[in-house]
């Protein structure tokens, strides 16, 4: 089914970034153009038309360069090229031109915080020994204790384990320490090195030139340490999976030191738009687990970044109270500094949201699930995950839609261990199962060898594919009435039609405390949209008069049942 769906031809007086909704593309999981089991870039732009018929404004490419994918491509060996496994700079030129020609922006990952230890500034660190130029493009610190054998502090590393690891010098003797705060394989770059500014710019402007309309930053909140790089104290614990503590108190995280990168940015990127026009902005959005929310706020000033990912919003548990507190401090911090808010409830790195909502409303958000851990409840999670969705496409603002999620996806909850890929399964020892899960390749066609998602005869894919995804490819959904797929057309079109990434929100009084109601209004609209979302197990009866424009389940009359959003016209 083709929609009529042009956004760079929309109100040019709003820049496009203020209510695009962007969906993010794994490239390893995507589409598989050469039959490898992996997929990559001429797979992606043979499926743009898909994107482009399900309503998005831009796509967001997770990294493609190249690297030893210890992390899966957040390793980069080289910022300027593509890893072979993807293709090359031709396919991703290729991309860049088709999508553009479909009507999609593009914005790519830039991983800034550290290198791939393949990279040859690191390789050059090794060879050059302690106090050396090349050395102090890195993290490198003496150890602690007399023979220097204990870590430089006591960090710990996001994926598991300490933040240091030592290494031989090339005499063979036992050395200095770098830091790492993910996988060993990422060391850490000084950002107090302006040599490390200097690369940084140069990859921005190689591939501005080459036409991308923006960068997501990965780890925006951690590429200023704290002076002196001081020991925390044992209670203060960070994990970007888990629930973060206030992320300022912790010497590793959201240091006042990152604004001045992003200052520096922004003027790069305005050096692509001499004449201000709004259609040809380039943006950046900060991958920042920052709380409390008003720090996410400062990322985001008008000499910052353009969005940051509204992580406290992921978070938030399905309740009514929660949503209108996060929506409300949304508005208010980002809309404080001139920002649109931004949305988002999955991702690369989290539980699926069909599946995270399907535990108990308030359990905290594991980080992987395994066959023998705890289940979520199935169709409660989908239930809830698409009356979260049309909420979502509700707000003003700008919202992030991960690949998969427009079929309802759930998690992949077994994987076995043994093919687990996410560094976090080792480095814990085993405790937390990581991201695979969530990443599983996308399924295209129900009735293929692996749902469509390649060419090849066979069914061998990076990552396992549960059955469950046959039934939910692409094929299986399209023209569907009350799937999840023509679901998420309707809402999209609705969105454009109605301008609601561009309304004033109102909430409405009179529901209770169990249903979320918010009115929206655009000067530009005749109507209002009156979206209400039942959290209560009693139906809610819809107000007398009200047009249903569309519901995230079928609604038995004119009640709206416990875990649905309804929009409406009054
Ligand atoms: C955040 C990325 O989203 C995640 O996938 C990655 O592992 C870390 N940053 C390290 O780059």
């Amino acid at each position: 089914m083709t929609i009529d769906s042009n956004p760079i031809a929309r109100d040019s007086s709003l820049a496009w970034w203020r209510d695009a909704v962007i969906y993010q593309v794994y490239p390893r999981s995507w589409a598989d153009g050469n039959g490898d089991g992996i997929g990559d870039l001429p797979g992606i732009t043979a499926r743009l038309p898909y994107l482009r018929d399900l309503g998005v404004d831009a796509i967001w490419i997770s990294p493609f360069y190249v690297s030893p994918m210890a992390d899966a491509g957040y390793d980069v060996a080289n910022y300027k090229d593509i890893d072979p496994l993807f293709g090359s700079l031709a396919d991703a030129d290729a991309l860049i031109v088709s999508a553009k020609d479909l009507g999609l922006r593009v914005l790519i990952d830039l991983v800034p915080n550290h290198t791939s230890d393949e990279h040859e500034w690191f390789q050059a660190a090794l060879a050059a020994g302690p106090g050396s130029r090349e050395r102090n493009r890195y993290l490198f610190r003496d150890g602690q204790g007399t023979d220097g054998d204990e870590p430089p502090n006591n960090w710990d590393s996001v994926f598991g384990g300490g933040v240091w690891e030592r290494i031989t010098e090339a005499d063979g003797t036992p050395g200095q320490w770098y830091m790492h705060i993910f996988d060993v394989k990422q060391p850490d770059l000084n950002w107090e090195n302006p040599e490390v500014h200097e690369m940084f710019r140069s990859v921005l402007r190689f591939w501005l030139d080459r036409g991308v309309d923006g960068f997501r930053v990965d780890v925006a909140h951690g590429m200023v340490k704290a002076a002196g790089l001081p020991d925390v104290d044992a209670s203060t614990t960070f994990n970007f999976e888990g629930r973060p503590v206030p992320t300022n108190s912790h010497p590793m995280w959201d240091q006042d030191g990152v604004h001045e990168i992003y200052q520096d940015w922004r003027r790069v990127l305005e050096e692509y738009n001499t004449n201000g026009d709004p259609a040809t902005d380039r943006i950046l959005c900060a991958e920042a687990w920052v709380e409390p929310m008003d720090r996410l706020g400062r990322y985001v000033r008008s000499d910052q970044m353009h969005q940051s990912f509204n992580f406290p919003y992921l978070d938030a548990p399905w309740r009514a109270a929660d949503l209108q507190e996060v929506i409300t401090d949304s508005l208010r911090i980002f809309g404080d500094v001139g920002a649109p808010a931004s949305w988002v409830l999955s991702n690369h790195d989290v539980i699926r949201h069909a599946s995270r909502l399907g535990y108990p409303v308030g359990e905290e958000r594991p980080i992987g699930i395994g066959a023998d851990d705890s289940q979520p409840n199935a169709i409660v999670g989908l239930r809830r995950a698409r009356a979260a969705t049309a909420l979502m496409l509700a707000l003003p603002g700008s919202a992030y839609i991960y690949q998969g999620e427009e079929l309802g996806l759930p998690e992949h909850t077994a994987v076995p261990d043994d093919l687990r890929q996410d560094p976090m399964w080792e480095r814990t020892g085993h405790t937390s199962r990581g991201r695979d899960g969530c990443r599983i390749p996308m399924p295209w066609v129900g009735g293929e060898p692996a749902y469509g998602f390649g060419t090849a005869e066979g069914t061998d894919t990076w990552l396992p594919m549960p059955e469950i995804y046959g039934a939910l490819a692409v094929d299986r959904q399209e023209g569907v009435a009350d799937s999840t797929l023509e679901m998420y057309r309707t809402f999209l079109r609705l969105r454009r039609e109605h301008q609601l990434g561009s309304a004033h929100l109102t909430w409405v009084e009179g529901y209770g405390n169990d249903v979320l109601a918010l009115r929206l209004s655009h000067r530009d609209m005749a109507d209002d949209v009156v979206v209400l979302t039942n959290f209560a197990v009693e139906a809610l009866e819809l107000p007398a008069g009200a047009t249903v424009l569309a519901s995230s389940h079928r609604l038995p009359g004119t009640a709206l049942p416990q875990d649905t959003t309804v929009w409406i016209t009054d």
